[in-house]
Formats: C-alpha cells, sequence, structure tokens
C-alpha cells in the first residue's frame, strides 16, 4: 500500500462556483482541518477530529499550525515568454506589443534562451503558490518544447501552446497558415496528454492571423477535440475596431472565432471586455471561459471586466495573470485586483469567491477539473500553505481578523509570495 500522510492546519476548498452571494453549500472550510495523502493523491479531506479519529497511529502528520492549506493556484492565461517585459511602460495593448513584446519574443527562436526563461518562470509560479497555468509560448516550435520540457522535470501539471500569427507583426515573428498548423500537430503530437502536459492551440488574436490561419486552426480544433483553445478577445477599443475592420462580414470580434469553430469548452478567452450581450449569451453557451486579467487591464489602461455581465449571461470565469502586461505572478495580488476592479463598477467580489475563481474555475477552464482544482478524493495532491509569512502587518491584521471571508480578504489584498509558506506539487513540497 502507498504511504499515507496528513497535513494539519486550516483548510479550503470548493465543490463548485459560490456566486456572488458566497453560497456556503459551495465549499468546505475546516477551521482545524486535516488533508490525508495516499502517495502522490487525495485520500481524504475533513476536520482534523474526524480524519484522525480514524488514522493508524504511525502515519506521519505534518503541523501547519496557523496557516491554511488551499489547492494550489491556477492562473487561467499567462506568457512565459513575457517575464522580462513586465513592467514595462506600454502606453496601450497595441503600443506595448510593438515596442516591448515582439522585440523579446524574438529571442525564443533559441533554445538555450527559451529554457532558462521557462525555469525562472516555473520558480516563480511555484513560489507564488501557481502549480498550473495556461501558457503562451512564442510562434517558435523550440519555445514550447523548451517549457514543456521543463515543466515536465518538475512533475507539473501545465498547458502551453505555439503562438499563430502569420501577419501585422515583425517578420521574422511570423508563421504561415501551413506551417503553424504542421508546427502545432507535430507538439500536439509530442506532449498533449504526456505526463501531465497539456497542449493549447493558440492564435495569438484575430488581428495577427489571416481569415485562412484560423480556418487551418478550426480544422485542427476539429481533428483534436481532446485540447485546449487559447487567445485573446476584445481587450483595447483600438484592437476591436482593428478587427472590425479586418473581418467586415462577422457581426463580432468574437464571432471571428465562433465562425471558425474556435468558441467551445476548453477554450479560454482572455480579457473579454469589450463584449456586448450576444457575445456573452455565445461565450455562456459554448462553455468557453473568459480569463479575468486585472492587473494587465489596468497596467494598460484596457477597461474594466463586468462580472455583474458575465454572472447574468452564465459564462464561466477564471483568473489570470497575464504576465507581462499583468503586473505580478502572484495570484493574490490579481485577487486584489479583481476585487478592486469589481469594486470600480459598484460590484462585489468576495474573498471567498475569488479564491474558487483562483483554483478550481482555473481547473476547470483547463478541463482538469477531474485531476486538480480541489481536494476530492483521488485528485492529485496539488496544494499551498498561507500564512503570515513572517509579515508584521499581515501577523497583526490576520489576528485580528475574525471569520474566514475576513482571513481571506487580507491574504488576498496585503499578502504575496512571502505569505505562501510551502508549495506542494503531486504531494511533495517543491517550493519554497
Ligand atoms: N493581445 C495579443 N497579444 C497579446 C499579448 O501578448 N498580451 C496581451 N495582454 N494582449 C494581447
Ligand atoms: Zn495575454
Amino acid at each position: 500500500m502507498t504511504a499515507l500522510r496528513a497535513h494539519r492546519g486550516a483548510l479550503l476548498h470548493f465543490l463548485g462556483d459560490p456566486g456572488a452571494g458566497g453560497d456556503a453549500s459551495r465549499f468546505e472550510y475546516f477551521e482545524d482541518g486535516v488533508l490525508l495523502l495516499e502517495g502522490s493523491r487525495v485520500a481524504r479531506a475533513g476536520s482534523a477530529e474526524a480524519v484522525l479519529r480514524e488514522l493508524p497511529r504511525d502515519v506521519p502528520i505534518e503541523d501547519h499550525a496557523g496557516g491554511l492549506i488551499v489547492p494550489g493556484f491556477v492562473d487561467a492565461h499567462t506568457h512565459y515568454s513575457q517575464t522580462d517585459v513586465i513592467a514595462s511602460a506600454g502606453r496601450h495593448l497595441l503600443h506595448w506589443l510593438e515596442h516591448y513584446t515582439f522585440p523579446q519574443e524574438c529571442r525564443f527562436e533559441d533554445a538555450a534562451h527559451a529554457t532558462e526563461v521557462a525555469g525562472f518562470f516555473l520558480d516563480e509560479l511555484l513560489r507564488q503558490g501557481t502549480t498550473t497555468a495556461l501558457v503562451f509560448g512564442t510562434v517558435h516550435r523550440a519555445s514550447v518544447d523548451a517549457f514543456f520540457t521543463v515543466a515536465q522535470r518538475r512533475r507539473l501539471r501545465m498547458a502551453a501552446g505555439k503562438v499563430l500569427m502569420d501577419r501585422h507583426c515583425p517578420g521574422h515573428l511570423q508563421d504561415t497558415a501551413e506551417t503553424g498548423i504542421a508546427d502545432s500537430e507535430a507538439l500536439i503530437g509530442a506532449w498533449h496528454g504526456r505526463d501531465r502536459l497539456a497542449y493549447a492551440i493558440t492564435p495569438r488574436f484575430a488581428i495577427t492571423s489571416s481569415d485562412e490561419q484560423l480556418a487551418a486552426a478550426g480544422v485542427l480544433a476539429r481533428r483534436h477535440p481532446e485540447v485546449l483553445i487559447q487567445t485573446h478577445v476584445a481587450e483595447n477599443r483600438e484592437e476591436v475596431e482593428w478587427a472590425r475592420r479586418l473581418f467586415p462580414r462577422d457581426r463580432s470580434y468574437l464571432d471571428v472565432y465562433d465562425r471558425h469553430g474556435l468558441l467551445r469548452e476548453g477554450a479560454v478567452y482572455a480579457h473579454c471586455i469589450h463584449l456586448d450581450a450576444d457575445d456573452r449569451a455565445k461565450l455562456a453557451a459554448s462553455g468557453a471561459t473568459a480569463a479575468f486579467c486585472p492587473t494587465s487591464n489596468l497596467f494598460l489602461g484596457s477597461g474594466l471586466f463586468d462580472l455583474a455581465a458575465a454572472d447574468r449571461a452564465g459564462h464561466a470565469v477564471a483568473l489570470a495573470t497575464d504576465v507581462g502586461a499583468g503586473t505580478s505572478f502572484s495570484m493574490l495580488a490579481t485577487m486584489a485586483e479583481a476585487y478592486k476592479v469589481a469594486q470600480l463598477q459598484g460590484q462585489v467580489l468576495s474573498p471567498v469567491r475569488a479564491f474558487y475563481f483562483a483554483t478550481l474555475a482555473g481547473a476547470r477552464a483547463l478541463r482538469m477539473d477531474d485531476a486538480i482544482g480541489n481536494f476530492a478524493p483521488g485528485k492529485e495532491a496539488d496544494f499551498i500553505v498561507l500564512d503570515e509569512g513572517g509579515v508584521p502587518l499581515v501577523k497583526r491584521r490576520l489576528a485580528a481578523a475574525k471569520t474566514l471571508e475576513e482571513r481571506l480578504l487580507v491574504f488576498m489584498m496585503l499578502g504575496d509570495e512571502r505569505n505562501v509558506r510551502a508549495t506542494y506539487v503531486l504531494g511533495e513540497r517543491i517550493a519554497p
């Protein structure tokens, strides 16, 4: 029998979306809880009293007194190739892409560079408590081979894809409809479903893909219903206007993707700011997810994600850093900015729901909720322990926090990597 191991501390995980009202039946919280592992998987999560009562005496118990055990964070949209672009003063999306992002992405043709950046990026994610992410590579096939190679070595559950772009970007960053699909097909064959890795078909956005390339991506997506899809939509008004000019036949920017069969379950659409009610209804019907990227949207002045409209339409939402337009690798910091984006629109993002967005919602968006996202028995044991981290202010404020909601709000508003006491992957502590 595989060895049992117990982790004791406060414990929180989600069974579903607690919604705007913070429905308490959608999560489980144990003030004194135990996460029982059998090897690399969850055997059980419950109150310490209930779990310990039935536990053989010789099972080792790791005591995380003062800590809060939660599932590892899932970042639903980020760019590893933009690690070195973070905090670059773009005036708005298209200016930022041209002046900072495209020049940096040119370097990923070099496998050694890609490997070094992938290593740094994944180390940083783990330090911040993020154990799974949906990640953009660059147009270069080598960028994705490098990323998956490094992720596989660390035994991580990760998804990534090679960017498709055949126009409106520097010539040496362009593929073609044919080469882009051939490279994607080869990468799917090499990586999708291997260990804990998943492939995502990755048209950058409709601006940089010809209709021919989007059509080819759609054909590829139909051939591979099991793979993910990731792209950007309706982030910035100038971008939306450009898309309208490029695709005059389509009712909306989102419709361009829909026409090509790219709007479906397992597709993650970053931003979704400038959408109308028809778009949102279509998003909901398709089963695709909107990735809410608050630090990026504020940094580039793109606009405010409308969570209330998403709820009215009933489409899925997950939370994402969008590094390097996003200004932090931390999902705690990302939750804080999401909360403020809601506030600016007279909406409320409860802390409980913010933690749902950063865990189970991300796992669902990536169709990985059979494996990760909460502590249901049998799930892979990717989890983190949050605590005051020796930060005097956090310690002081947590001491005064009485309820779970108050505690979570302190973590998301004031927390950073110092408050991630430990990150576990497949039951093994791998950071810090
Ligand atoms: N739209 C197209 N490419 C990008 C990108 O790299 N980052 C962001 N934030 N938006 C995009
Ligand atoms: Zn992005």
